[in-house]
């Protein structure tokens, strides 16, 4: 398998490789504490360990739903927020035709439930009328509010459409095993279930049914995608000196410099998913307690050509992560012109991808040259099994820097205060002394 690789050869001019060895004891101290259960938030290691422990049994039922709800449907809509929809979403993003979200048997996937947009479900309705649609229905509470709006509209739709037994037939649910409003109605109502352990927070699940399942139904090889995952898992309890160790080890010591912001920056248009993914990774985990880093995303080179100016000559407190993709799927030649009048000629028969490396270069010596420390991860194609080393190496080096930092990355209390004034706002039983309290500040 090619494997990705890191590197952070480009800080050097504001943190010198001895100062970031020297944080490796601390790295390779916190990830035993991973390892061996005794860092905060132990209930919730159960991701460390997800790629080696699925089971053939478990990947066949995940493709055999898929199958089956592919052969139903022309479109199958994904619903959740945050972990439960960002994972699926990077990897179908990513390996997706740009202009053609659907694989070549002309399966459509979709997503609802990451958003509160009157307009977007007027418009989602319109859409699926006169579709054979599916639900792919995720929440590990079930009791989030976006996602249980989403389904309530659709679950209406396609009742309406086909009737409520064939209704059932078509969607399916990732849940608790036991607990929350979707796990009770999915019990009675008869659909399909898979379950979200209870030891993966959302955020970490992508390497469960709630990734695995959009992926396979959108026609993509879930069995790479986790053993691109095992590769790397394997790989770092072998390597004391990891990527994860060093990632997390120079991202710790930029922090501690001042650097206090994280930019992503990709050169690669497919890959915007995958940064959103990794926000709300390293936001949710690192960000409390008054501490952490800020994670940002850019997508390069698009954004030069708006943030490029701030990252350029702004006040100084960034870092910047690249993700490279070594080799793009196509090659395209640029075409000669007869006229020149735009005076690029001189690149006539050379690819698009030199132009897009030659860009990625120049932009990261000139970050530096302005005071932007950069490091790299390069990975080798866009594939399921780069991908998946991409996830674990992401995950491990959260769980790595979290501990580092001495805050749980694995909780996140901060997200429950916008819920507890919205329901006050909008006046749910049980919330009345707040919601008096509440207008009287507004
Ligand atoms: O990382 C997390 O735990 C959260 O971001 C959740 O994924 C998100 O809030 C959705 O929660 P749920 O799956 O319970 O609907």
């Amino acid at each position: 398998m090619k494997k990705i690789s890191f590197d952070y050869g480009q800080t050097e001019r504001f943190v010198s490789a001895p100062e970031i060895e020297k944080l490796f004891p601390e790295a390779e101290a916190a990830l035993k504490s991973l390892y061996d259960g005794s860092c905060k938030g132990a209930d919730f290691l159960g991701w460390l360990d997800l790629p080696d422990r699925i089971t053939e049994a478990e990947l066949k039922e995940i493709e055999q739903a898929a199958k089956s709800l592919r052969e139903r449907t022309q479109v199958v809509v994904i619903i959740g927020i945050g972990g439960s929809y960002l994972g699926s979403k990077a990897v179908i993003e990513a390996l997706s035709d740009s202009f053609h979200n659907y694989d070549p048997a002309g399966m459509k996937i979709i997503f609802a439930g990451q958003n509160i947009g009157e307009d977007y479900y007027y418009e989602l309705e319109k859409y699926l009328q006169d579709k054979e649609f599916g639900i792919c229905v995720i929440s590990k509470s079930g009791t989030t509010t976006e996602p249980a709006i989403a389904f309530r509209i659709l679950k209406e739709l396609l009742e309406k459409k086909v009737g409520r037994t064939a209704a059932c037939e078509r969607i399916v649910a990732i849940t608790d095993a036991r607990k929350g409003a979707l796990r009770t109605l999915a019990d009675r109502e008869g659909y399909k279930t898979f379950v979200i352990p209870d030891n993966v927070g959302g955020r970490f699940s992508v390497l469960t049914p709630v990734g695995l399942l959009p992926v396979a139904l959108a026609g993509f090889d879930i069995r790479s995608l986790v053993r691109g995952a095992a590769e790397m898992s394997q790989e770092c309890l072998e390597n004391s000196k990891n990527a994860a160790i060093r990632y997390a080890a120079a991202r710790t010591a930029l922090h501690r410099k001042g650097y206090t912001v994280e930019l992503l920056a990709n050169f690669h248009p497919k890959l915007h998913y995958i940064t959103e993914w990794w926000k709300q990774l390293y936001g949710e985990s690192e960000g409390k307690e008054h501490k952490g880093i800020f994670p940002a995303g850019v997508d390069f080179t698009t954004d030069l050509h708006s943030m490029g100016q701030y990252i350029q000559q702004g006040p100084r407190f960034m870092m910047e992560t690249v993700i490279s993709v070594a080799k793009p799927d196509h090659t395209v030649p640029i075409p000669a012109d007869a006229d020149d009048l735009d005076k690029l000629n001189f690149l006539a028969g050379r690819r698009v991808d030199e132009v897009n490396k030659m860009a990625e270069l120049g932009t990261r010596i000139a970050h530096v040259d302005g005071g932007v420390p950069n490091m790299k991860i390069t990975l080798p194609e866009l594939s399921e099994a780069s991908i998946g080393q991409l996830f674990y190496f992401f995950e491990l080096a959260c769980g790595i820097s979290g501990c580092m930092s001495d805050i749980n990355p694995f909780d996140q209390p901060g997200v429950e205060d916008y819920k507890n004034n919205m329901f006050a706002l909008l006046e749910k039983p049980g919330y009345e002394e707040a919601t008096q309290a509440i207008k009287s500040k507004f």
